[in-house]
């Protein structure tokens, strides 16, 4: 996508904002928030973008405004739009960046597999004054680098397989001048990550532990590690998903997608600070190889675990993941991002995501950064008694609780994965909500694979 900034408008399609205040001039519409409605001169197609009262406009608000004009505007064919920076701040250079996220982020569609490919945005002029283009261009790289995620998560799972995404991340650490360490099947038995072994030997397709290191501040020791959920297709294993719950498990690896965004963007950006991005990949397919529920592994760090289920696979890879991570790369706090539970979407919804802290400080960083980005977090609590139900009779920990009926279980596979964090501030972001929306598009939220993390975390990272 080609993008300018000028001081007029000069494309003949154009986006302009409006509060319920300054919309009388425009016959017939209210501006109501996410209302669109247009208006012709000759050839000009003007969109007009409701934002509400004046009062209670804020960046996400024109976020979701702007990604709904050029919705509009691709509905109407027209890919080059000019955007006029709304003037609801004290200087219309106030808003320009939120609108400019809503229309990279609200343009986008997975097209791949359509074959009337619709169109596609393609010029964006930015019009209004002391905008810069250093400035412009890193607000459209990073939703670009949203885009890149949901991508990976909306590819078919045969192609995006845990090598397919290795390869994935060892071109963007090459691209932006980072390490990459990958372990392939060998090495994973090898260092002894049973768990990960275990969940990803059902398939024809073998897991990978993925790490790109960037150190934008070598001077300093201080370093997030990120770790994402990789489940490339969540089958459910042994414990085989029913039909209504395992169409979209293309998703479970959303975690890693959002990861690699993240990575992508900071080779770029390179803001003064150190991450380490891992990727724990493997495919949870059912067949005669699989692992199997009962069965009792030793993780990489020394705790045995008892299969009680085979489809809560994310948490047994996360733990192994987190632990190697932690012994390899000496992190000052770890951050995991994971589709790890159908219970998130029971509690929150599609909207906000959990959190789980063993750190008051992280979590409350963490937050702030989800309400300014507008991927909100909400936090849960860690209880002494939901770690009771996680003991096992035959290992150290069962990897399901002894709860009824699913009772807690977001909680519950939280506090799975702090047995191998110990004393490291660690928070656990579950996505299986946030991550890919089976509805309609809504604001800058599209359909399928939403890229949830990329920007919440860049936030949180102080890398914009
Ligand atoms: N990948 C799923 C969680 C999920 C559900 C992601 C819906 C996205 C949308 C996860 O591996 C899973 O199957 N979790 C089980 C755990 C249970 C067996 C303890 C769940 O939440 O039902
Ligand atoms: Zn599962
Ligand atoms: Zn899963």
């Amino acid at each position: 996508m080609k993008l300018s900034i000028s001081k007029n408008a000069h494309f003949p399609t154009q986006i302009v904002f409006l509060t319920k205040e300054s919309a009388a001039g425009v016959p017939d519409f209210a501006a109501k928030k996410n209302d669109t409605t247009v208006r012709y001169e000759g050839k000009k197609a003007v969109i007009y973008c409701g934002l509400g009262e004046k009062e209670a406009v804020s960046g996400g608000v024109v976020r979701s405004a702007a990604a709904a004009g050029v919705r509009k505007a691709l509905e109407l064919k027209r890919g080059d739009v000019s955007i006029v920076a709304p003037q609801v701040g004290r200087r219309s250079g106030d808003c320009w960046a939120p609108a400019l996220e809503g229309i990279v982020l609200g343009g986008y569609k997975f097209t791949k597999y359509k074959t009337d490919k619709e169109c596609a945005l393609s010029s964006v002029e930015l019009v209004g004054d002391g905008i810069s283009q250093r400035s412009a261009g890193r607000v459209l790289f990073i939703g670009e680098c949203v885009n890149f995620s949901r991508d990976l998560v909306n590819e078919n799972a045969h192609i995006a397989h845990p090598d397919f995404i290795a390869q994935q991340a060892r071109f963007i650490a090459k691209n932006g001048g980072m390490t990459a360490e990958v372990l392939a099947e060998k090495e994973i038995e090898k260092k002894g990550l049973r768990l990960l072994a275990a969940v990803g030997r059902g398939s024809e397709y073998p897991p990978r532990l993925v790490c790109i290191e960037y150190r934008g501040n070598p001077g300093s020791k201080d370093k997030t590690a990120l770790v994402g959920k990789g489940i490339t297709f969540d089958s459910g294993g042994q414990n085989l998903k029913p039909t209504g719950h395992i169409e979209t498990m293309r998703c479970d690896m959303a975690g890693s997608a959002a990861v690699l965004g993240v990575m992508k963007a900071l080779g770029v950006l390179r803001p003064r600070i150190n991450v380490v991005g891992v990727c724990v990949l493997a495919h949870n397919a059912i067949g005669e190889h699989a692992y199997f529920p009962g069965d009792v592994y030793t993780s990489y760090s020394g705790k045995s675990v008892e299969i009680i289920s085979t489809d809560a696979e994310g948490r047994l890879v996360l733990a192994d993941a987190v632990s190697y991570c932690k012994d390899a790369y000496r992190p000052s706090r770890i951050i995991d991002l994971a589709t790890l539970t159908g219970g998130i979407l029971t509690s929150l919804g599609t909207t906000t995501a959990g959190l789980f802290s063993n750190d008051d400080d992280l979590a409350g960083r963490l937050f702030a950064a989800g309400e300014e980005s507008g991927e909100r977090l909400w936090r849960f609590p860690l209880y002494e008694e939901y770690a009771e139900t996680m003991k096992s009779d035959i290992a150290d920990l069962r990897n399901v609780s002894t709860l009824a009926k699913g009772y807690a279980s977001s909680i519950t596979g939280a506090t799975f994965i702090q047995e191998f964090v110990d004393k490291t501030p660690w928070a656990h972001l579950d996505i299986a909500g946030t991550a890919f929306n089976e509805e309609k598009a809504r604001g800058e939220v599209p359909q399928f694979a939403t890229g949830f993390g990329v920007r919440l975390l860049l936030k949180f990272l102080g890398a914009e």
